[in-house]
This record gives structure tokens, sequence and C-alpha cells, in this order.
């Protein structure tokens, strides 16, 4: 047991007076109050575990899998018993489980299966804050969701921000408890201006921190895992030439999201004694991750950030300026245990002027396929998916892409009714790309070959190791060659690399001999495993046919089948090379130049001729507009998929009548049918472009 003493603990009988008498309570406490791990074990303690389990959600696995660990540890029980873990792909829970943390899309996932969540008697959505794009879908669904259970379920929302009375409203004014957190002052010193490189600037200063200043760790907030493995790599180094007894010793530890779990506990472990830490982390050690010692913050004031553009369907991951909430919390780390000091490396008229004030949510940043299928899979039957009750709405353009795309994947039907397929598609723990094309792969035999393409995506950044000095330089030994996926694509080069590892008996020594990341392989190895007994569970699927793979690999040299149903999936990631132009061009309602990503093993045929069809994993913008992970496909696939845009309608899709009703009068299918007026990338001229350019070709041979 673990004797803790944090300021939320002296709010006990407030916090539990207040939950009695309310359905929904907010609390807003600093970050360290113990929000996280104490309010499970305040109510556990008061009794709120004898009618159902608690379950607390968490934006980020790694804070589900720290936290419960921490809960565990503190009330002295062996992590995955009384307290335990659900995140994708991995649940540490048992029968005897009562406090559950779990990621907010697994809790999400759950209420398909079970819409009522009956055997929770709490859910703490926590760190609401981070606005991510599931809890604020959940946040609409416990909305929904306290009126049925009015008599037993109780909701509490936490933040560590002070947005709670914008929750509080959306939850008809529900009571807000403010935990005042004991912080003490930080300074803020600013930079007289922008340096020209933040990673060489936070190394100064926190060189200039370990040298000057008193004890107490130095916390540096990077971007992402490549700067923070090039800036310990650098301090490792500078720490070194050092003068020896000129200061204390040094520990250097990344913190992100990728770190092994081992890594990740050792910040959370006490420090040897006259050293001093430096934590190299991204915005993970902001609010949902709390590392005690914490003295000095340095703040490169930038945050990497995916943002998705509906219009172009593109992805595009940027490093941006963080937010003013951001820098405040980023600050806030230096003062928990003693007056601290944060080095902003920016100047204070930047923080005023150009942050904004608040971060933009998710919802606003992403793709929405997936939430909009959970959203139909509910069978909320008065649900119109684009007047959903949201906190922060998405852009109804973002929506619409999202039925666009549900659609052309079979998901929803032109009434915009959920499908047998999208029933299936929701169950599954993976996009709704990936999750059609394993269906439709079951149908051709070619499942379990799919199943692997679907593993290893799923475990991408995990697999290759990042091609960084320190890692050659370890190198013994020339590194072997992976298979090139027969000139087909990425998508079966990733099918070729674990079928020869799995040829090898699922050797260790091979993976370091390709240059894979060991542990990103067992994780493939264990995804593919647990999608198979999901697939086999799943209702509707069917006779599942896992065993075909070896039949199939003999009939079927050119993928042929697995090309198909990847091309099923992406039905709306399609593009077709241009004749006069270097590149491909994407078809369906974006129509844009893109180019096949420099990393793909995708190559020219005899003639040097690129295939003229293809689908894409994912469209990423950076200096241009790339696919990434393509694979080739046929022409007469593609036809039904481009077939498919004739019949759609998007105020159908939404499966709103009042939302159909103002539309009717735009009479969009008549615009659409007229060829003359209609613009260049008209679905419909497009239709009839590529079945022009198909039937000449056809006469040609
Ligand atoms: O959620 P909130 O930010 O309010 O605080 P918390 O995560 O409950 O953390 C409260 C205390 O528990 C902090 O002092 C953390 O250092 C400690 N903690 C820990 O030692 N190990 C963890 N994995 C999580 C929290
Ligand atoms: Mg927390």
């Amino acid at each position: 047991m673990v004797m803790v003493d944090l300021p939320i603990l002296q709010f006990e009988e407030k916090i539990i007076e207040t939950v009695e008498q309310n359905p929904v309570v907010v609390i807003i406490g600093e970050t360290g109050s113990g929000k996280s791990t104490q309010l499970s074990q305040i109510l556990h303690r008061r009794g709120y575990t004898k009618s159902g389990i608690i379950a607390v959600t968490q934006p980020r696995r790694v804070a589900a899998v720290s936290v419960s660990r921490r809960v565990a540890q503190e009330l002295g029980v062996r992590l995955g018993e009384e307290v335990g873990y659900a995140i994708r792909f991995e649940d540490r829970t048992s029968e005897r489980t009562l406090i559950k943390y779990l990621t907010d899309g697994v809790l999400l996932r759950e209420s398909l299966s079970n819409p009522e969540l009956n055997h929770y008697s709490v859910i703490i959505l926590d760190e609401a804050h981070e606005r991510s794009l599931n809890t604020d879908i959940l946040l609409g669904l416990m909305k929904r969701l306290v009126k049925m259970r009015a008599s037993n379920l109780k909701v509490l929302i936490t933040s560590a921000t002070l947005d709670g009375e914008k929750v509080s409203e959306f939850f008809s004014n529900c009571p807000v408890l403010t935990v005042p957190g004991k912080l003490y002052p930080v300074e803020i010193l600013y930079s007289k201006e922008r340096p020209t490189s933040y990673l060489e600037a936070s190394l100064r200063a926190a060189i200039e921190i370990h040298v000057r200043e008193p004890e107490g760790d130095i916390l540096i907030f990077m971007t992402g895992q490549d700067d923070i493995e090039k800036l310990v790599s650098k301090l490792e180094d500078k720490v070194q030439t050092l003068e020896e007894g000129s200061c204390t010793d040094a520990i250097i530890l990344p913190l992100h999201g990728s770190l092994p779990p081992e890594m990740q506990v050792r910040v959370f472990s006490p420090p040897p004694p006259n050293c001093r830490r430096f934590i190299v982390a991204t915005n993970i050690a902001e609010t949902s991750l709390t590392v005690d010692g914490v003295v000095y913050v340095i703040d490169s004031g930038y945050v990497k950030q995916r943002q998705y553009n509906p219009s172009a369907g593109m992805y595009s991951l940027d490093v941006v300026q963080i937010s003013k909430v951001q820098a405040n919390q980023r600050a806030g780390r230096a003062g928990r245990t003693r007056p601290g000091k944060c080095y902003r490396l920016y100047p204070s008229t930047v923080y005023r002027d150009e942050f904004l004030d608040v971060t933009i949510p998710e919802i606003q940043r992403s793709s929405l396929a997936g939430s909009v299928l959970y959203l139909k899979s509910l069978d909320l039957s008065d649900i119109d998916i684009l007047k959903f009750d949201f906190l922060d709405p998405p852009s109804t353009e973002s929506l619409e892409d999202a039925l666009k795309q549900l659609y052309l994947i079979d998901a929803i039907d032109e009434n915009g009714s959920i499908t047998t397929i999208g029933r299936t598609m929701a169950e599954l723990p993976l996009e709704p790309s990936l999750s059609r094309t394993l269906i439709e792969a079951n149908s051709y035999g070619c499942l379990s070959q799919a199943l692997t393409v679907a593993a290893m995506l799923s475990a991408e950044t995990t697999l290759l190791p990042g091609r960084s000095k320190s890692g050659e330089k370890k190198r013994k030994r020339p590194v072997m060659a992976l298979p090139d996926g027969s000139g087909w694509g990425d998508h079966i080069q990733l099918l070729q690399i674990y079928e020869q590892w799995d040829q090898n008996d699922y050797d260790i020594d091979w993976c370091r001999d390709h240059d894979l990341r060991v542990r990103g392989m067992m994780f493939v190895k264990d995804i593919r495993k647990q999608l198979c007994q999901i697939m086999n569970k799943t209702a509707n699927i069917g006779s599942l046919d896992v065993q075909a793979s070896e039949r199939w690999r003999e009939n079927q040299q050119d993928y042929k089948n697995l090309r198909k149903a990847l091309c099923k999936g992406y039905a709306n990631q399609l593009a077709e090379r241009m004749i006069h132009h270097n590149g491909y061009r994407t078809l369906g309602f974006r129509p844009q130049l893109v180019q096949v990503h420099p990393s793909s093993v995708l190559t020219t045929d005899e003639e040097g001729m690129l295939p003229n069809y293809l689908v894409y994993h994912e469209l990423i913008s950076t200096s241009r507009s790339f696919m990434r992970n393509v694979c080739a496909v046929e022409m007469p696939w593609v036809m039904p998929i481009l077939k498919k845009f004739e019949t759609l309608n998007i105020s159908k899709l939404s499966g709103g009548s009042a939302f159909r009703q103002e539309r009717t009068e735009e009479k969009p299918s008549e615009i659409s049918n007229s060829r003359v007026i209609a613009p260049a990338d008209d679905p419909e001229s497009r239709i009839q472009a590529a079945r022009d350019r198909f039937l000449a070709r056809k006469s040609k041979r």
C-alpha cells in the first residue's frame, strides 16, 4: 500500500455529497491534484463498486496503463485483478475488476454491444480538457445515457482547465466542483526572439540550468519522437563533456506515447540521490502524466498535430504553435513541489498575440468516418448525424465527407441506414477502410492475408526503427533486403514481410537482420491473433475462412483477390494515373493531383509505366501531396465504385428528415445529371471520362 496526500482527498465529503445528489458532476482540478488516481478510489471506498464497476476513461493509452498501475499499487492489489485496464488490443481486466481504466475508444466500442453500459455504476470521463474525438462523442452519448439510467448511473467529467462552465451548460447546468491545487509560484522567463532551432535552444537552456541552478528535475517539451530522440542523444553527448565534479550526475529520459512500457515506468520511479533528471517529453507530460520532482520546464512552444482536411481527404502532420492553455499547463508542471522556473523559448509577444486561447478540439481536425459509423450503429432512431448534440460540432463538410466514405464502402445504404456490413465493421477495432477490406477478403477466401495486412498497418509506427545515427553506429551486420511487394505495392510488401517472418518461425534475429523492430513485429503477431479472434466472434461474418491461405497462395501469385478486397475497402481512396503528368489524380469527391510517396516499393513495369489505378491508405501533405501505402488495382474493380457515386444523395445519407426537407428545394440530383453545365470535377463527368478511357484502351488491345 502506498500512502498519498493529494489536494483532492480533502474534498472527499463534498465530492460524495455532490455525486449523491446529481447524476452528472464536473470536477476541475489542477494537474497532479489526484483526479485520475484518487476519484475512482474515493468512490470505491464509498460503496459505488457494490452495484457495478467504476470506469475511468483516458484519451491516451499510456495514461490508462500507467494510472491503473499506480492505483493498483496504492490499493496493494495486483494489476488486472481489482484494478485493471483495457486499451485497444490489450485487456488486463478480470471477473474481479472493480475499477477499470480504459481508453475512450474502448468504452465507445463497449457501448455498441451494451448501449446502456449496464455493468458500470460510475463513468468518469477523465482528461476532458484534452477534447479527444472519442471523449467528445462520449460526452454526447452520456447526455442521453443519464436520462435512461437516471437512478443507477453517475457520470463524472474531469478537466484540468477552466472550461468547466461550458461542459456544465452542456449537461443542463450540472454542478462544477473546483479542487484548488497547491501550486507554487513559477517564474516565467521568455526568450527575446524565436530561436532558429528550438532543439539547439532547448539543449543550451537545459545545460545552462544543469550547470547553474540548484537541484530539481528538468522537463523539456519537444514535439515528437524524432526530436525527442535527437535531443536525448545530444544531451547525453553534452553531459559527458562536462567536467567531472562540476555538477551533479544526470539521467536523461525520453517520454512519449510509443515508448515501450518498461521505459515509461522509469520516469515514475524516484531518481538516485544527487542526480538530476532531464525528461524530454511530448505534450503527453502536459496533463495526462505527472512526473514528480520537476522544478524547471523548458517549453519550445510547439506541438505536433495531425490535421485532416475533409475536402481534400488529406492528412497533414504539422508542427504548430501551442495554445495559451497549453503554455500555462506546461509552466504549471514546474511548481508542483516547490517554486520553479519555466523557460519559454519564445517572446511574450508571441504568447500574447499569436497563440490561440484554447486548443482546437480533435473533432474539428479529424476524419470522422469511424465515429459516424459508431453513431449510426447505435441505432438511435432519432439521430440525424448532422445534428448530433456535440459540445463543439464538427464542420458539416467533415461529417458529409464521413457519410460519403461510409456509403461507398457499403457501411450505410443510400438512405443512410446502417447495413449488415456496417454493423460488422463497427465491431472491429480498425478504421473503416481496413474493416471493410477484411469482410471483403473473407468472401474471396483471402482473409488470412488481409488480417496480416491490417495488423501490419495497425502497428506500422513501431515496425521500422528510427533511422537515427546512433542506430547505424551500433549495427554490426549489413541489413538484409526486405521483400519488394512483387511490384504490386506496399500492402503486398507488408504481407510478404510477415509471411517471410512466419516461415522463419518468428525468429527475432530475422527481424534484426532486416532492420525491423522486434517489439513492433511481436505486436503485429499479437494484433493479428486478436483480430482473428474478434473476426471469429463477430456476428454476421458468415463462414470464416482463415485457413484458406495456403490454397490461395498456390493459386494466385498476383495477389489478385487481396488487391480486389483492398480496392473495396479503400473505395474512397482511389487514384488514376495521369497520362501526361508525372503523378496521379484522385478519383471521387476530391480530385487533386498527388504522387506516390518516395518510400513506396511500388515500381514501374518493363515499359517504365506505373499502374493505371491505385488505392492508397492515406494522403499526407508535406511539401507536396503524397499517397502513403499504395496498392495497384484493376480498372474493372474501380468501375462499380465510380458508379456508386452516381446514386449518392448526401441529405439522405445523413438520416434526418428535417435536413432532407431543407435540401430538396436545391434538387442536387438534377444539377449533377446535367452534364453540360457540370463543373469539371463533378463525379458524373469524371465517371464518363473514366469510362471513355477504359473503352479506348480496350479497343486498342
Ligand atoms: O489526474 P491528476 O492530474 O489530477 O493527478 P493524478 O494523475 O491522479 O496524479 C496524482 C499523483 O499521483 C501525482 O503526484 C503523480 O506523481 C502520482 N502518480 C504516480 O506516481 N504515478 C502514476 N502513474 C500516476 C500518478
Ligand atoms: Mg489526470
